[in-house]
């Protein structure tokens, strides 16, 4: 049974607050005090208790410095921050969502230029990123000012790891006069948050995971409008239902489209034979790579790659329309079938049907060198098993299948027979 003081205490440390005090002030600490004594009340809080959160806070604040930021992570991880977000950020449709600032953000990051590379010098798939600064009535917002900060492709920012050599994977960046901005980085990963403080052992103790889904942190700012602080969350990610911040909005996740033509670039190397052909001309001309940009064209999205070639028998004018085939990796014995036999889900993960005792069962498979209407297999499917190469995303894992031989494809397919998949 609660005693009288139980009781009263609140009134009285409330009745303490001076009326000369700041009225918002006031109204905080009034509501706290009652909101904390409810608490303590509601849960019956022990001494131990009561000693324990004086120790965590404790420790929590001993953890903070100019680049650790333990109460923030504390924050995030109860979800007051998104709370907070949320509150102070009530938005039409007409603008981009907000999210949580996060631990990691970092004032003075170094000004690069459009098109300027944000992530030099760090490993990762290179990643394009561009987009348009625009005021609610879709007028561009000419010089606003972005602040870009993200994590390496092994999940960690730059204050997490030791002689980075100043400020790394963060930027700043001014929307041109049509509002518009592009700049060149990395794909982020997603990361756990730190788990050797203080908040480790909460999430350990409260059964949960660390991990949040990967993404690009934003920070919009122009004169006469509110700031934006938000992320770009990058689709398929694993992390996004139970992201540890539960920062993640629908309208945040964006497809990091993969563009084939620049991983396959990539391959190329200066001093590789290339074959040139001209419609109407027997021979090809032999040639040589001696250019490869290392930057995809985001108008046609390809990749700009010279050759030279020895035009002595002068086929080669001005205007011919040529084509060029360049020799990027010679792999023997290799597994190929055709396109066609290649599934990819949402996540961007590659799969094959293959006939496993008359039924089809699927596979993953990582892809190699596609050469026209064929791609290499490189894992999990032998020579001469069975690859189901028309129908198969009508079929379910596990459907009898019946084999038909196409009769106008005698040649034989480094994979084994090209095979028609039909429901049975
Ligand atoms: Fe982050």
């Amino acid at each position: 049974m609660q005693n009288e003081l139980e009781t009263k205490l609140t009134d009285a440390v409330i009745a303490r607050l001076s009326d000369d005090a700041d009225p918002r002030f006031r109204r905080i600490m009034q509501s706290l005090i009652r909101h904390l004594h409810d608490f303590v009340r509601e849960v019956e809080l022990t001494e131990e208790e009561w000693f324990e959160a004086i120790k965590f806070l404790t420790a929590t604040g001993q953890k903070c410095d100019d680049k650790r930021q333990e109460f923030i992570l504390l924050s995030d991880v109860l979800g007051v921050s998104m709370l907070v977000d949320a509150i102070n950020h009530r938005r039409s449709g007409a603008t981009t969502e907000t999210t949580v600032l996060g631990p990691f953000f970092v004032h003075g990051a170094k000004e690069i230029n459009n098109g300027d590379d944000m992530a030099a010098g760090w490993k990762g798939e290179p990643t394009y990123v561009a987009g348009r600064v625009l005021s609610t009535e879709g007028t561009p917002l000419a010089g606003a000012l972005l602040d870009l900060w993200q994590s390496n492709s092994e999940g960690s920012y730059d204050v997490q790891l030791a002689d980075t050599g100043g400020k790394q994977l963060r930027a700043k960046l001014r929307a041109d006069a049509e509002g518009r901005f592009r700049l060149r980085t990395i794909l982020p990963t997603s990361y756990p948050v730190p788990t050797d403080g203080p908040m480790g052992l909460v999430l350990e103790r409260m059964g949960r995971h660390p991990m949040r889904p990967a993404h690009l942190h934003f920070m919009v700012s122009a004169p006469g409008y509110e700031t934006v602080v938000t992320h770009l969350f990058v689709k398929g990610d694993p992390y996004l239902e139970s992201d540890v911040v539960f920062g993640v909005k629908d309208s945040l996740i964006v497809d990091f489209k993969r563009d084939e033509s620049q991983v396959e670039a990539q391959k190329l190397k200066v001093g590789a034979a290339a074959t040139v052909t001209v419609a109407g001309v027997e021979k090809p001309v032999e040639g040589k790579v001696t250019l490869i940009s290392p930057a995809l064209d985001t108008g046609s999205t390809t990749v700009e790659v010279w050759v030279k070639v020895d035009n002595k028998s002068g086929v080669l004018k001005p205007g011919t329309s040529a084509r060029v085939s360049i020799a990027a990796e010679t792999v023997n014995g290799a597994v190929v079938v055709p396109a066609s036999s290649i599934l990819k889900d949402d996540a961007g993960k590659t799969s094959v049907m293959v006939v496993e005792k008359g039924a089809a069962k699927k596979r993953e498979v990582t892809t190699g060198i596609a050469d026209g209407d064929d791609i290499q297999i490189v894992s999990a499917v032998k020579a001469g098993e069975q690859v189901i190469t028309t129908g198969a995303y009508g079929l379910d894992d596990g459907t009898k299948v019946k084999v038909v031989v196409a009769d106008e494809k005698k040649e034989e397919p480094a994979a084994g027979d090209k095979k028609s998949g039909e429901k049975d």
